[in-house]
């Protein structure tokens, strides 16, 4: 770590649908910088008085940038930290972003019970957590890993089952797909870098602390 790496706190936010949550949380209780926007080109957006460096990244990748200390740290969902199983730190359950990881299936195709359908192929974004969970049941699939959209996978015959996040519930619905099995909730944590831990503690400790009572508040309300 440099000294001006020292200086700064750098903060990952994921694009996509925790962007807008995670600006506006840390903004409560004074990490902003001005500029902060998911769709700007700019993808360093620095805060020079208070001294606070913000990336913006793919929702896949930021596990990557903290593990390695590119990031300090970062919010992001537990959905990704199961799939990407990085070495970090998980600091704080923000609460917010709340979806599930589910199995589903097309209506015409339910079963009686999940190992019916062993040997049929699952299409993916999560291509480890639903190896995992198969394999942890004792079936065997195959597991196409697909970058989204999952839910077309079924309907042209790619796959017959899927493993995704369902927040609504309304892509499945208006799918026709049927939920057979949860596999994990998730929500947004808020992880370190283990050397940023350490070398930062105060910056990020208080950084916690500040969200913590934060959520304390909200929840009182
Ligand atoms: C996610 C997920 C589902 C949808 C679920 O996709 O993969 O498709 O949201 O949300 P719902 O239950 O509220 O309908 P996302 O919008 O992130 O886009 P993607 O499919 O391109 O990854």
């Amino acid at each position: 770590m440099t000294s001006a790496d020292m200086d700064y706190l750098t903060i990952a936010l994921p694009k996509g649908k925790l962007f807008a949550p995670s600006v506006d949380l840390l903004s409560k209780i004074g990490v902003s910088a001005n500029d902060v926007h998911e769709k700007s080109r700019k993808l360093v957006i620095s805060n020079e008085e208070k001294k606070v460096r913000f990336i913006i990244t793919k929702t896949g990748d930021l596990p990557t940038y903290v593990e390695y200390g590119a990031a300090d740290i970062g919010i992001i969902g537990k959905d990704v930290l199961l799939e990407e199983s990085k070495d970090v730190y998980e600091l704080l359950d923000l609460k917010f972003g709340l979806c599930r990881l589910m199995v589903a299936v097309p209506q015409a195709l339910k079963k009686d019970k999940i190992s019916d359908y062993a040997h049929m192929r699952v299409a993916t974004k999560y291509p480890n957590v639903a190896e995992r969970f198969f394999r942890e049941m004792g079936i065997q699939m195959e597991i196409i890993k697909l970058n989204g959209s999952i839910e077309l996978a079924p309907m042209v015959g790619l796959a017959e089952i899927i493993v995704d996040i369902v927040e609504t519930g309304r892509t499945l619905k208006e799918n026709q797909l049927l939920e057979i099995a949860q596999i994990h909730k998730a929500t947004a944590r808020f992880i370190a870098n283990r050397v940023s831990m350490k070398m930062k503690f105060d910056r990020i400790h208080g950084i916690v602390e500040d969200l913590k009572c934060l959520l304390e508040s909200e929840d009182k309300q």
